[in-house]
């Protein structure tokens, strides 16, 4: 059966949340800390989740003093979830393809997105809806898979590995060749979108967004005593992270 979201394949949904419930997963030791040192004060705000799953975000945003926190997934069953473990009376959850998001015909003091712009195709069209939804002077704060990581096509060898195995390095291929990569993920038939930085920077640049942080995925030493297979992740970083404040002036297009 084809979903629309690959998060409502039962298979996927339960492999993901397995990959999730694990300690030291890489969102929790990678991601998370680096997203959530850049988040603004959010005392009175309003705040968008695009591909907010399981809603933690937006409780976390809630209990940052957020007033009004919209969080929107493509996946029922993300959302379910959502509903269920992370509801709040400043929260409201919606099912929407986070590309259409202009349709919410609202703009918020935040829109803050954690590892879903990878499944978007077009980041030039995003970014023109990241313009209308983030207000003049508010910020977006997103996280999406390095393009140093979707760039390589699922036949090609990622690792040079030691004679015992161990990775050497990180085969980058294929990285001028923007577009669709399909891979196994826990299933079959998991695609995201490859990009250059330069686009990806480019797009926000273009749409009147003041880049004032970019961020490459690095583990710490707590992280590496934590897991020290994540010394792999010493070749490359495996996830972009981007705070970006909307000119006052709607600034932009070059
Ligand atoms: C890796 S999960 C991250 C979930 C959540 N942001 C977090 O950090 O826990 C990616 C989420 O993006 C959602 N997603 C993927 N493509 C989407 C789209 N086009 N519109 C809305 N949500 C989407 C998925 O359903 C999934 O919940």
């Amino acid at each position: 059966m084809e979903y629309e979201s690959i998060y409502d394949n039962p298979v996927f949904f339960e492999g993901y949340r397995q990959i999730r419930a694990r300690k030291n997963n890489h969102n929790d030791l990678l991601e998370q800390p680096a997203m959530r040192a850049l988040l603004p004060d959010l005392n009175g705000k309003t705040v968008l989740d695009l591909g907010c799953g399981y809603g933690r975000n937006c409780a976390d945003a809630a209990a940052r003093g957020a007033r009004r926190v919209v969080g929107i997934d493509l996946s029922e069953r993300m959302l379910e979830v959502a509903r269920r473990e992370n509801a709040g009376p400043n929260i409201a959850y919606q099912r929407m393809d986070l590309a259409r998001a202009g349709e919410l015909g609202e703009s918020f003091d935040l829109v803050y997105s954690s590892l879903a712009f990878h499944y978007v195709r077009d980041f030039p069209d995003l970014a023109r809806t990241l313009a209308g939804l983030v207000c003049p002077g508010g910020t977006l704060l997103f996280s999406q898979e390095h393009p140093i990581v979707t760039a390589p096509r699922s036949d090609r060898p990622r690792w040079l590995r030691d004679a015992d195995g161990e990775p050497e390095a990180f085969l980058l291929s294929d990285y001028n060749r923007p577009g669709r990569r399909e891979s196994h993920w826990i299933v079959d038939g998991v695609v995201v979108w490859h990009r250059t930085l330069g686009e990806i920077v480019t797009s926000l640049a273009q749409n009147g967004f003041r880049i004032n942080a970019l961020r490459e995925s690095a583990p710490d030493d707590a992280a590496l005593a934590a897991d020290p297979s994540l010394c792999r992740e010493l070749h490359k970083p495996n996830f972009l992270i981007i705070r970006a404040d909307r000119m006052i002036d709607g600034g932009g297009q070059a």
